[in-house]
């Protein structure tokens, strides 16, 4: 079964990479869009931001019930706690954030002008935390992923509109860095991102059906069953790395940061709706 997924992908990936290696962000993700309305002309573009559930309609059904109890409802709640508690200098972490709270989720990743690098959500709460003499978060703690939940929760039904400017010699290279590790194989499966959510996308793995790239931000964080918590995009991240048997990067890393940034592009203008519930 591996075999047959890696044999169907090769070619695939390959097609997919020839085209978008010399393209702009814009062209790559035009070329994405096309790639599964090609794939599921009866899927709607708005769909993608559920994950599997805009393919798999059995799966909908039970997802649908669970969303009716959401299980992530207590991160949103502790996140609100988390967001709304005043450091000892009498400042939240909303003193931090120039924007309106339902903002805040859609104006990251983004490259920060000053570092040079992207910044995610997460690593903006921890810079607001230093600025403000508390210690840093855990990533993939609980604290961090509520307040996270929280402000996903804010954002909901706002566009993804992550930008690469182009004159930004840094933001580019975040950003091809990002698309180089989605297609790039690893592990000892030999396997890219690409390989299982563009090229395979619908098939079934093991008891899973695969969800396509497109959308895969817009949701985290999510409550996972199976887990029976909150995981973080960078977790989720690092899950797959694994699932191929190669080493994951660490939460947060320069890697799954500039990951990010590419994959959120890919999805720009799909609705945040996060947090999201997952098997
Ligand atoms: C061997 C196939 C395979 C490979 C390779 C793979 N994944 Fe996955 N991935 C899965 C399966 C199975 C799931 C769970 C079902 C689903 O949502 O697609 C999943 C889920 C995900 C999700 C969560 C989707 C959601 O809606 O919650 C993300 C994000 C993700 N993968 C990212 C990646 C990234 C990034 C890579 C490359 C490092 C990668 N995957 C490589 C099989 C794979």
């Amino acid at each position: 079964m591996r075999k047959a997924i890696a044999a169907v992908v090769l070619i695939g990936t390959t097609l997919l990479m020839y085209q978008t290696v010399f393209a702009g962000a814009e062209e790559d993700r035009l070329a994405f869009v096309k790639y599964y309305k090609t794939r599921f002309p009866d899927i709607p573009f708005a769909e993608y931001a559920n994950g599997i559930y805009a393919i798999d309609s059995d799966a909908r059904g039970q997802w649908l019930e669970i969303e009716e109890f959401p299980p992530y409802e207590f991160a949103v709640e502790q996140g609100q706690e988390w967001w709304e508690a005043v450091f000892e200098n009498g400042k939240t972490l909303a003193d931090c954030f120039p924007q309106q709270l339902d903002e805040i989720r859609v104006s990251y990743p983004r490259l920060d002008e000053r570092l040079g690098e992207v910044v995610t959500l997460e690593m903006a709460i921890n810079q607001c935390r230093t600025a403000n003499d508390q210690p840093q978060l855990t990533y993939g703690g609980d604290e961090i992923i509520d307040i996270t939940a929280f402000l996903a929760y804010q954002g909901r039904g706002k566009e993804l509109e992550v930008r690469v400017p182009e004159n930004d010699s840094r933001a580019l290279a975040a950003y091809e860095s990002g698309k180089r590790f989605y297609y790039s194989k690893r592990g000892q499966l030999n396997l890219a991102c690409a390989d299982c959510h563009v090229t395979s996308v619908g098939q079934l793995v093991r008891a899973d059906r695969l969800s396509a790239s497109l959308g895969h931000t817009t949701h985290f964080p999510v409550y996972r069953s199976k887990l029976g918590g909150m995981i973080s995009l960078h977790k989720r991240f690092a899950g797959c790395v694994r699932d191929v048997r190669a080493k994951p990067f660490a939460l947060q890393s320069t890697e799954f940061r500039n990951l990010e940034y590419f994959l959120s592009y890919m999805g720009n203008g799909l609705k945040v709706n996060g947090p999201g519930a997952r098997k």
